[in-house]
């Protein structure tokens, strides 16, 4: 698979039902806007594509296109976009039908680094402005699954992730691969995005471990375990299958065959 920008847009028929904006009568209502980054600064090592990852096409448009247009049918207002400080421009054409969205230089030494310079690009806001961080890498996620974690931020916590069971046993490992715990399934989840969090609380977070940030194999993964590190509490709700991340070429595929299910339905 091969990041290619010049395909004709897909019909709006075409757009999977969970992912349709809703028009402007029936958004979801809010106390007050909401923002997001949406990262897209990755290289893809893993996908193994030509060129960002974030640009390769699914239905004829590229990854961080569905993962914006998911944001803003969950109700997210302003969206900053971290990309590769070389493809700006690439990005900018192919986000410029998606109004109040900007796209800055992300890091390309950590995701971490990336949100931290998409967070500054954002400016600052009031204490308990909801703002979500999301990758870019899910395309996917159904806009129910952004309203509920900007509604349980907006109910009090001050960080909120989506999650879903995890299906596979997990063990922890050894530097040699040895084997040394098997933690119990069903106290494990796995974490999808968006997070979302008050941006007092996010900012502080990105504050005190901004120093991870310089190199991925020390940085955070996600945005909550920063919240975790200054000792915040990290809320929970449901996740979606659908919001599956594209890492490997087989991710990829999938998502190209939900995409197709959606549209053929
Ligand atoms: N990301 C980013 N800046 C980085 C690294 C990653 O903004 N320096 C973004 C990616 O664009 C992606 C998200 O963070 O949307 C999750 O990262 P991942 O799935 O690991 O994507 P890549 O880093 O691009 O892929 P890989 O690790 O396989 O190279
Ligand atoms: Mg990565």
């Amino acid at each position: 698979w091969r990041a290619t920008s010049k395909s004709p847009p897909p019909p709006s028929a075409s757009t999977p039902s969970w992912l349709r904006v809703a028009s402007k009568s029936k958004k979801m209502p809010s106390k007050s806007e909401s923002c997001a980054v949406l990262t897209a600064a990755g290289s893809g090592s893993r996908l193994c594509c030509e060129g960002p990852k974030a640009l390769v096409e699914l239905s004829g448009r590229p990854l961080v296109w569905w993962a914006a247009r998911g944001l803003r049918a969950g109700g997210v207002g302003a969206i900053v976009v971290t990309a590769p400080a070389s493809s700006i421009e690439e990005f900018r054409s192919a986000l410029s039908d998606i109004d109040d969205l900007t796209v800055v230089a992300g890091s390309d030494r950590s995701r971490q680094e990336s949100v931290a310079l998409g967070l500054a690009a954002l400016g600052r806001c009031e204490a308990d402005t909801v703002v979500l961080v999301h990758d870019a890498a899910r395309p996917l996620t159904p806009p129910q699954v952004t309203a509920r974690v900007i509604d349980a931020v907006r109910g009090g916590a001050g960080a909120v992730i989506p999650v879903l069971p995890v299906t596979d046993t997990l063990k922890t490992v050894d530097a040699a691969g040895v084997v040394v715990g098997t933690p119990r399934r069903s106290d494990m989840v796995a974490v999808q995005t968006p997070q979302g969090f008050r941006w007092d609380v996010l900012i502080r977070a990105h504050e005190e471990g901004a120093s991870l940030g310089a190199d991925e194999a020390r940085a955070a993964t996600d945005d909550a375990g920063l919240v975790e590190a200054i000792g915040g509490t990290v809320h929970t709700v449901a996740g979606d299958e659908r919001s599956m991340k594209v890492t490997r070429p087989l991710d990829l595929a999938l998502a190209q065959i939900l995409v197709a299910e959606e549209t053929s339905a």
